[in-house]
Order: structure tokens, then C-alpha cells, then sequence
């Protein structure tokens, strides 16, 4: 299996995260592109006409993404059930927890584009503020829920997720109104899946 990869992109760090703790990193190929909504990678769009990361393209050929799908692949193709949890509360807690983490990581990737992207005279503050004011409200909530237990697709997101934050995001100093959720993040942070996958700057 071949995965398009970025070393900053947070949704391709969800894959990565699933696949070591799956024990698939092996089987996947990881091929590193840079693209931007305004430079995208041909390539890629061949496999996924939306153009984004992470697309994992199969040995026959066939291109899975965006990276709920992708992950829930690595999931059943490991016997299923194992990173997404089968049925009832706690299913519905983890996919709604995916959700909240994809949506932070939404915002602030296009916050990214926004300021490092977009030419100066066309930005618009008041667009930058709208999605800071929509990460800041779900880091809020996060504080206040009881993260511990299994690490599920929705644990791991929002690990994916503040790990992007520190990443391009540190003035924003998001643990220091959250104690709760820093001190989760810091212990967290020592699994093996999410120290192997630390999101770094393309060279
Ligand atoms: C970034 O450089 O911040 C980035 C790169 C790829 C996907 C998302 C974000």
C-alpha cells in the first residue's frame, strides 16, 4: 500500500498513528509530496480527485481517503474493531470525538493557508478569527471530558490534533486555560504510535 504523505499534515499523522498501533507500518509505502489548495500534486489527484492527504492507494490500484475512511480500512484490514469500537456509547464517543478533532484540525489548517499561503492584501481577519473562535470552543469542551480509558479513533484524533497546534499554533498557548487536557496531551504523548509520528516542518 502507497500513502501520500506530508510530515506536517496532521490527518496523515491519524493514519500513521492507526497503523502502528494496528502493526501494519510495514505494509505501507510512504510517498512524501508537498501541495497547497493552490499548487496541488498531480499525482495525487489522479487518486483522489479532491486533491488532499491522506490517500492510501491499494496494491490493485484502488485509492481510499480522506482519513476517517482510511483509518477504518487499517482497522478492519487488522480484524476489525480494534481502533474504531464496535457499537453503542462508546462508538458514538469516539466517532463524535473524530468529529471535534477533525474540525480543530480544519480550522486551523486553513488558518495555516491563510497566513502562509494567501497574499497579504487579500486576508481577512475576521475570517482568521471566525475559526480560532471555533478551535478555541472545542479545546473547551475537550477540557471537559474525561479522556482516559481506551485509545480509540477519537483519542488519537484529538492527539493529531493538539500536536498540530504546537506545531504552527504555539503562540496560541492553548494548555494554558486547559490544565486538564494539557496534562492528558503530555502522557498521552508517550505512546510509541504518537512519539514515532511527531509532525514536523518539510525540509
Ligand atoms: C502544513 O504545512 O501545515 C500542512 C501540510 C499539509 C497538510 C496540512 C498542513
Amino acid at each position: 500500500m502507497k500513502l501520500y504523505f506530508n510530515p506536517a499534515s496532521p490527518y496523515v499523522r491519524k493514519v500513521r498513528v492507526t497503523a502502528h498501533e494496528l502493526g501494519l507500518g510495514d505494509r505501507i509505502e510512504l510517498i512524501s509530496i508537498t501541495l497547497t489548495p493552490v499548487s496541488p500534486h498531480e499525482a495525487l489527484r489522479a487518486s483522489n480527485p479532491i486533491g488532499k492527504i491522506p490517500a492510501l492507494v491499494l496494491d490493485d490500484g484502488t485509492a481510499l481517503y480522506d482519513s476517517p475512511v482510511v483509518c477504518e480500512y487499517l482497522d478492519a484490514l487488522a480484524g476489525g474493531n480494534r481502533i474504531f469500537p464496535a457499537a453503542g456509547a462508546a462508538r458514538w464517543t469516539a466517532l463524535r470525538r473524530q468529529a471535534i478533532a477533525d474540525g480543530i484540525m480544519d480550522a486551523a489548517v486553513l488558518t495555516r493557508y491563510e497566513e502562509a499561503v494567501r497574499p497579504k492584501e487579500l486576508r481577512w481577519q475576521a475570517w482568521v478569527d471566525g475559526q480560532f473562535l471555533k478551535i478555541r470552543t472545542a479545546l473547551d469542551v475537550l477540557e471537559k471530558e474525561n479522556l482516559a480509558g481506551a485509545f480509540d479513533i477519537g483519542t488519537l484524533s484529538i492527539a493529531c490534533a493538539l500536536g498540530y497546534l504546537d506545531l504552527r499554533f504555539a503562540s496560541e498557548g492553548w494548555r494554558a486555560s486547559r490544565p486538564r487536557l494539557a496534562s492528558w496531551d503530555a502522557a498521552i504523548s508517550k505512546r510509541p504510535s504518537l512519539a514515532a509520528t511527531m509532525l514536523s516542518v518539510p525540509q
